[in-house]
């Protein structure tokens, strides 16, 4: 089954070809990262008006890289939520659109889901039952996966996701938006010892909370001013490591606690070197199985979208005409 999936929940618009929700042929993404730099975080209106001139460019190349045409292609997937509303709207009418001119089925598949499901992607991917930490600019969530299709939200930020304390304290700092991959690259360089910053774990359950930590950065650069060299790598670096030390804290102790052997990280600050690291080193100590999706495959992508579509497909779930996206879509 050849699967077309197609994103815009935000300031990535991509579209990819997969084939039976595991073998990807082509995977295009345009971001605009350039675009919402400028006003230091992701402009709604802005997000939509580009992907209306992105979307169909994206879909097109996304088909001539895999070889195809939309006449092969057996099932259209749109995400049609959670994300920004305008956004959502514009891949989704476009899905519609090509649904009604080709005569192809189309789906409305979950981001979240998506993110989660990427992992299928790799050769050796977990079966479920496992145990799924979402990390993005808008989430930061942990699921219990039960089946495809059946998850249970066991954790989740109380405040600030994991995506959104990085690119606040990009802001604080002076980098540019979005600010993991900068943070991440002169963390690299620095001492995560050198500022000890709090790590709120909040109660005997499986939440996380960020904005202490975002507090606490800030309030060292009121004292201190904003850093610069060797000063800098040392607060990006102890920063990292506080988020890093309470995801993969609170995953490993759900693990445990709840018997799943196997787990997985996805989601945008799945890409974050130190997190991968840390998750993996401790799931190993405990026995446990770590999985990590490749990088490009932990940022918003089209072939999450294809899998997750797919998966939606074989539960049965269509799309029709009335589908309405759904900014705030909870996947459980
Ligand atoms: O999943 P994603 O592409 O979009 C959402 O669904 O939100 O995640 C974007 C988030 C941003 O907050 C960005 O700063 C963060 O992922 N991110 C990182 C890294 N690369 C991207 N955070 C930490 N370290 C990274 N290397
Ligand atoms: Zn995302």
């Amino acid at each position: 089954m050849l699967v077309l999936g197609l994103e815009t929940s935000c300031d990535e618009t991509a579209a990819a070809v997969v084939e039976d929700g595991r073998r990807v042929l082509s995977d295009v993404v345009s971001t605009q990262v350039d675009i919402h730099r400028r006003w230091g975080g992701v402009v709604p209106e802005l997000a939509s008006r580009n992907h209306i001139v992105q979307v169909m460019p994206v879909l097109h190349e996304a088909l001539t890289r895999a070889g195809k045409t939309l006449d092969d292609i057996d099932l259209l997937a749109v995400t049609s939520g959670p994300g920004l509303i305008g956004a959502l709207l514009v891949g989704l009418q476009v899905a519609k659109g090509l649904s009604l001119a080709t005569g192809k089925p189309f789906v409305g598949a979950n981001h979240l889901e998506g993110h989660l499901l990427a992992i299928r992607l790799l050769e050796e991917a977990p079966s479920p039952p496992f145990l799924g930490l979402v990390v993005s600019g808008g989430h930061t969530s942990l699921y219990e996966v039960r089946d495809y299709g059946n998850y249970r939200l066991i954790g989740r930020t109380r405040d600030d996701a994991a995506g959104e304390a990085y690119d606040k304290t990009a802001r604080i700092l002076g980098l540019p938006y979005p600010g993991g991959q900068p943070i991440d690259e002169l963390a690299q360089k620095g001492n995560p010892e050198a500022i000890r910053f709090p790590r709120a774990l909040p109660g005997d359950n499986f939440d996380v909370s960020f904005s202490g930590l975002k507090t606490a950065v800030l309030h060292h650069v009121q004292k201190h001013g904003v850093p610069e060299g060797r000063a800098l790598h040392d607060l990006c670096a102890s920063f990292q490591e506080a988020v890093a030390d309470v995801l993969s804290k609170k995953l490993v102790a759900a693990a445990k606690r709840l018997g799943h052997t196997q787990l997985v990280l996805c989601g945008g600050v799945a890409a974050n070197s130190r997190l991968r690291a840390l998750c993996k080193q401790r799931a190993e100590a405990q026995g446990l199985r770590m999985f990590l999706p490749p990088v490009r495959l932990c940022t918003d992508n089209g072939a999450m979208i294809a899998v997750a579509g797919y998966e939606a497909w074989r539960r049965g779930l269509r799309g029709d005409f009335r589908l309405a996206a759904d900014p705030a879509w909870r996947m459980e």
